[in-house]
């Protein structure tokens, strides 16, 4: 067991990563490694990192350069390179030089093998463990959760819908869910540590249980993870329109402990985009989708992710995109400039946009759906919403912040002992970006 030696974690990308993060770290706590506060105090340095667009891949890049002049003055410095990049030849070709150990997301249980193997520096670099495994991570591995209050619990791994613009499936392997028994044991020891909300995450929820040997599905997940007692919130992410079901309908409505919130990705308002998306369905279902749910969920807040740019897309198309953002009115989105990926179809399809084209519709988008969320936000200045405490806020460590129901991060006044609570917050200040409100205690 190494004695005194540090390892930092630099994480990329979404939720997954996130929650891979955190099991390397328990694995190397494990190992007799402790946490340093910065890159510059380690002896390993790991980068989970992320291929979903060129500029997340810059990102590590650049991180990457400045770490060979860190290892210029620590010869000793591992760096492990991890995550969706390691499943992307090019970029493996690229960063090879630079690191130590590259390892995929299906290899993370065996990390501290692989650091060890390194260290021993009999191996000749860098350490090459990259496969897509169908491996699903059971509550058997360590981790060192980020915060004590919210947990992120994996129910399914992987993804098989191959829209055409997106390279997860190749990164992540084949859609496998995780069996029932195993979700709800981490959630009944997440409930005995303290853990009051938890996201359930996959690419795409709604499919959980195909495969199982039970009969289940992702509704009857929900009502079993309500029925935890301790646990006080249930979210979700991320839903695929296509696979929304009347049960999880039924299920956000009847749940009290499932929260107001769906994100679902609309990607393009045009039928011609969506289909060349391989989204497979329509501008006319999500629309009526998102009132069917609006419907039977009072309150329901929707979140949605826009790719602009597409291939092919003509200033129609974007209009179809702009005209459904102003029908929906979603609570928030998060929009993209369509960036080729190297070996998925839309790539190499005909119509490749020039990067202005591409940045003019994402201004405009944004314009509009900012303009939207503002509007939104405005509205809820006066009322009392109820507010899970998280911590201190990370914009001002003189505040505390937290998260509604409905998704929204209000920042507030009040002492540390609140973490943890669920409190009624009264927002006076909505803008587009932060809301604000006073604890009614
Ligand atoms: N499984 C999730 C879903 O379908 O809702 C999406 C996961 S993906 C990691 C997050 C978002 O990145 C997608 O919804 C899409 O909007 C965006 N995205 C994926 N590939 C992209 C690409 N090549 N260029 C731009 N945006 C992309
Ligand atoms: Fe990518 Fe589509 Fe799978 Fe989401 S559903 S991860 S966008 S292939
Ligand atoms: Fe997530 Fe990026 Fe991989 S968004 S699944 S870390 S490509």
């Amino acid at each position: 067991m190494p004695v005194n030696k540090k390892y930092y974690i630099l994480t990329f990308g979404c939720q997954m990563n996130n929650r891979d993060s955190e099991i390397m770290a328990g694995l190397l706590e494990q190992e007799g490694y402790t946490q340093a506060s910065a890159p510059e105090e380690s002896d390993l340095v790991v980068l989970n990192t992320c291929s979903v667009r060129h500029s997340a891949e810059n990102k590590v890049f650049g991180k990457l350069g400045d770490l060979q002049q860190l290892k210029q003055r620590h010869p000793e410095l591992l760096i492990a390179l991890g995550g969706c990049m390691a499943h992307v030849p090019e970029s493996v070709q690229r960063v090879r030089p630079q690191t130590d150990i590259i390892f995929g997301t299906s290899s993370i249980k065996d990390l501290p093998r692989l650091v060890r193997e390194a260290a021993s520096r009999e191996h000749k670099r860098p350490i090459i463990d990259v496969n897509t495994r169908p491996v699903v991570i059971g509550s058997e591995l360590p981790s060192r959760r980020g915060s004590a209050v919210t947990a992120f619990v994996n129910i399914m791994y992987g993804c098989d819908n191959f829209c055409s613009y997106c390279i997860v499936p190749y990164t992540r392997g084949r859609e496998r869910s995780r069996a029932v028994h195993d979700i709800i044991r981490e959630l009944c020891e997440l409930a005995e540590q303290g853990i009051k909300e938890v996201t359930l995450l996959g690419q795409n929820v709604n499919s959980y249980g195909r495969g199982l040997p039970e009969d289940i599905d992702f509704a009857e997940l929900l009502h079993r993870a309500a029925a935890v007692d301790g646990l006080e919130r249930i979210r979700f992410t991320t839903s695929h329109p296509r696979d929304v079901s009347e049960r999880l309908i039924a299920a956000l409505a009847q749940e009290p402990k499932v929260c107001e919130h769906i994100h679902v990705a609309m990607q393009a308002g045009s039928n011609k985009v969506l289909k060349r998306m391989n989204r497979r369905y329509t501008r006319e279902y999500y629309l009526e989708l998102i009132e069917r749910m609006r419907a039977a969920v009072p309150g329901l807040a929707v979140s949605t992710d826009i790719i602009v740019g597409f291939p092919g897309e003509t200033d129609t198309d974007f209009q179809d995109t702009l005209d459904m953002v102003e029908k929906i009115r979603f609570d928030s989105a998060f929009t993209f400039l369509f960036s080729p990926r190297s070996g998925t179809r839309a790539a190499a399809m005909q119509g490749q946009l020039p990067r202005e084209v591409k940045q003019q519709r994402l201004l405009e988008l944004n314009r509009v759906q900012y303009g939207i969320a503002a509007q939104k936000n405005k509205a809820l200045e006066g009322k009392i919403l109820q507010v899970l405490v998280e911590g201190t806020s990370k914009s001002d460590s003189a505040m505390l912040s937290g998260r509604s129901r409905s998704n929204h991060i209000v920042i507030f006044s009040g002492g540390k002992e609140l973490t943890g609570r669920l409190i009624n917050v009264r927002i006076t200040e909505a803008k587009t970006f932060s809301i604000f409100g006073q604890a009614q205690l």
